[in-house]
């Protein structure tokens, strides 16, 4: 039998870069997910197929042997090997593990897509060992993989691809989940630029040393819209929801994160019928998210892919990291 998990991926609505200082974020899981399957090894490596990103490998201990790709690719990988790990320990068990890793997420443009593969290695190697962790457990042990990669991440991505839903977020009070009944579409415009959150963060310090007084107060606002934002979310009043989203972005642009593909892509996309339309995550490059009614997102689509750009149909999802077991011979369905 092996062990099978999957977890969504993410999309920062409200507080990116103010969530940094102070004030909330609120942060959707989306119906894009990565999948990880688990099966026993005799020895004792942790073996990582991830051919559709483009690399494999496998750890002993820590090192890292590529089979596929470059050997530097260890480094991404280097979480889901101490996720395992950190699993097994968990559970008291010893043993190998291949990991066949599968994503729809794509990597580095601010979806959180290392944190879904994480967070489904985990999901996927404590079923396989038939383990009993509760989201808590599963979430925790995913961040520990996290701080591999990103040195201080703030814990977002691997608690909303581990629960799922509306999550808000404030430094230092922590996290509050949120219900909303059906679902609220959006669209997400990637420009396929991938980009460093150190560096972005790093430009908006820089940015508020100089001009501090007037950073805090940016902050603030910002701050204010991400507040506004959730309850206008949890209503679903989406033409505030649209008008917030203008004046966020607007605001991201005057700290300097935005880029010129950024900034068509929105203004592509309000052209198109979209009542709102903001940068997402970080910034420098990666992805935009566009809302509009049910009648106008094929046309927001459709203008966002004229921009040769890539653009995907999202909705918000409850479902959380899902795991089960499954038989060998099922394994590539
Ligand atoms: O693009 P992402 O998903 O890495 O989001 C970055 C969000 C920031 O607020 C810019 C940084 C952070 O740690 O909160």
């Amino acid at each position: 039998m092996l062990g099978e998990a999957t977890a969504p991926g993410k999309m920062i609505l409200f507080g990116e870069h103010s969530v940094v200082y102070r004030g909330p974020a609120v942060v959707l899981a989306i119906d894009r997910r990565a999948k990880v399957i688990a099966g026993k090894r005799d020895d004792e490596k942790v073996y990582i197929d991830a051919d559709n990103l483009g690399f494999s490998g496998y750890f002993e201990g820590d090192e890292y042997h590529a089979v596929r790709g470059k050997a530097w690719r260890g480094r991404n990988l280097a979480a889901l090997n101490m996720s395992t790990r950190k699993t097994m320990e968990r559970l008291d068990v010893e043993s190998g593990v291949n990991l066949k890793v599968r994503s729809m997420i794509p990597i580095a443009v601010g979806l959180g897509s290392s944190a879904a593969v994480n967070v489904a290695t985990v999901g996927a190697v404590q079923r396989l060992f038939d383990g009993d962790l509760s989201k808590e457990e599963i979430s925790n042990i995913a961040f520990e993989g996290e701080t591999i990669i990103h040195g201080k991440p703030s814990g977002v991505d691997n608690n909303v691809s581990t629960f799922g839903g509306v999550m808000s977020y404030e430094r230092g009070k922590g996290f509050n989940h949120h219900q909303i009944e059906g679902s609220i579409p959006f669209i997400i415009g990637n420009t396929r630029k991938k980009r460093s959150t150190k560096k972005m963060v790093e430009t908006v310090a820089v940015l508020r040393e100089r001009n501090p007084a007037l950073m805090d107060n940016v902050i603030d606002v910002m701050g204010s819209i991400a507040s506004e934002g959730l309850d206008a979310l949890l209503k679903k009043d989406l033409k505030r929801l649209g008008d917030l989203m203008n004046i966020n972005h607007g605001l991201l642009s005057s700290i300097g994160v935005s880029t010129m593909k950024l900034e068509t892509l929105c203004h592509t996309a309000r052209a198109n019928g979209a009542l709102g339309a903001k940068l997402t995550g970080a910034g420098g490059g990666g992805c935009m998210i566009a809302l509009a009614e049910e009648t106008e997102l094929a046309e927001v689509e459709r203008a966002i892919r004229r921009r040769k750009s890539d653009s995907y149909r999202v909705s918000l999802t409850d479902r959380g990291v899902e795991s089960r077991r499954i038989e060998e011979k099922n394994a590539d369905s």
